[in-house]
């Protein structure tokens, strides 16, 4: 069994205007020394699984079905107390806003060295020493003088390395990195896939890197599961979905991403925008923008063999659809 394993979720909103169904049957796994990269436009539930395998959905949201095992435990409905224990701990999230993770009215140290001692025995000196040697592990120079910064006084890329340092403190055994990235320029983005490329190596740490941007895990995950709509749509092994993409929404995402193979020729829109989320189509979700759309899809699609498409295996190649 994978150390993350999530079968069927639901995690849904109970608004005024009705049931957000915004994680609606998702399952996906991840190992130690693994990326599992989640890729999907906005609103699709990417964060929302995320969230949910954290243990933060808070009301009017509820993890209202399915199972998240996380070394062989079932921690969906764990009490928070003992949530709290495994979070920071065995399982870290690094958010797109460094500022979820850090208190901006404290200094580094002591938003570090607390970190620790919420869930280690060790000395302050200690765990100072750990801290320090984390921010500079994580690129960020002179870590003795900076450990007495406050967050503000750090660039936004430095602050994501701070966030990522935290991440990293207590050795989790899992990390949700939720578009950790997006906000920087390319070149610190690339330093950064760099960095927990490396520790995805050295630790073995397994890794859910959530983005909207197919071409930024490209060369880096393991495996990309793709949501649209709440629902995974493909699974597959990233060279295996980029070379040769099976739902017709993974085929115009990668239409979307400039590639070598690509150049030259037009690049793909996928028309329109996802369904809103109260009002989904009954069929597959995804008809509506579908350039394969045909009598057949009004029914519903279930996941077959990783692909949430019943003429996924008849569809014309990428490149004659494209003509
Ligand atoms: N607190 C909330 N109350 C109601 N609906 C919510 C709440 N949080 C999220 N949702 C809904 O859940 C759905 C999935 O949201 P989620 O944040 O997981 O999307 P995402 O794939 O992470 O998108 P993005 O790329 O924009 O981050 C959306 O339709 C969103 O409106
Ligand atoms: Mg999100």
């Amino acid at each position: 069994m994978s150390l993350l394993q999530i079968d069927n979720l639901q995690t849904h909103f109970f608004t005024s205007a009705g049931v957000v169904k915004a994680v609606d049957g998702v399952s996906y796994a991840v190992d130690r020394g693994e990326v599992l990269a989640v890729v999907g436009e906005s609103g699709s539930g990417k964060s929302v699984t995320g969230l949910s395998v954290m243990g933060l959905i808070d009301a009017p949201g509820r993890v209202v079905g399915g199972a998240i095992r996380f070394d062989g435990r079932e921690i969906a409905g764990l009490p928070n107390a003992e949530m709290r224990k495994l979070r920071g701990a065995r399982i870290a999230m690094i958010f797109q806003d460094p500022m979820m993770t850090l208190n901006p009215v404290l200094r580094i140290d002591t938003q570090m060295v607390e970190t620790i001692l919420a869930h280690r025995a060790m000395s302050r000196s200690e765990a100072w020493a750990l801290s320090r040697d984390t921010l500079g592990r994580v690129g960020i120079p002179s870590p003795d003088e900076r450990m007495r910064a406050y967050p503000h006084q750090f660039s936004g890329g430095m602050r994501q390395r701070v966030a990522i340092a935290i991440a990293l403190l207590n050795k989790p055994d899992l990390i949700i990195a939720d578009e950790p990235t997006t906000a920087l320029d390319v070149t610190i983005q690339a330093q950064i896939l760099h960095l927990m490329q490396g520790l995805v190596e050295e630790e073995r740490t397994a890794l859910v890197w959530i983005t909207h941007d197919l071409s930024v895990v490209a060369g880096f995950a393991d495996r990309v599961a793709v949501m649209y709509a709440g629902e995974i749509v493909e699974e597959a092994r990233t060279d295996d979905l980029i070379a040769a993409p099976r739902h017709p929404y993974t085929r115009g995402l990668i239409g979307s991403v400039p590639s070598r193979n690509l150049r030259g020729r037009r690049l793909a829109q996928i028309p329109g925008g996802a369904p809103p989320a109260l009002n989904r189509p009954e069929g597959c979700r995804f008809a509506p923008r579908c350039a394969f759309c045909t009598e057949g899809c009004e029914r519903p699609q279930e996941l077959r063999d990783k692909v949430r498409c019943w003429r996924a295996a008849e569809l014309p190649e990428y490149a004659e659809a494209l003509a």
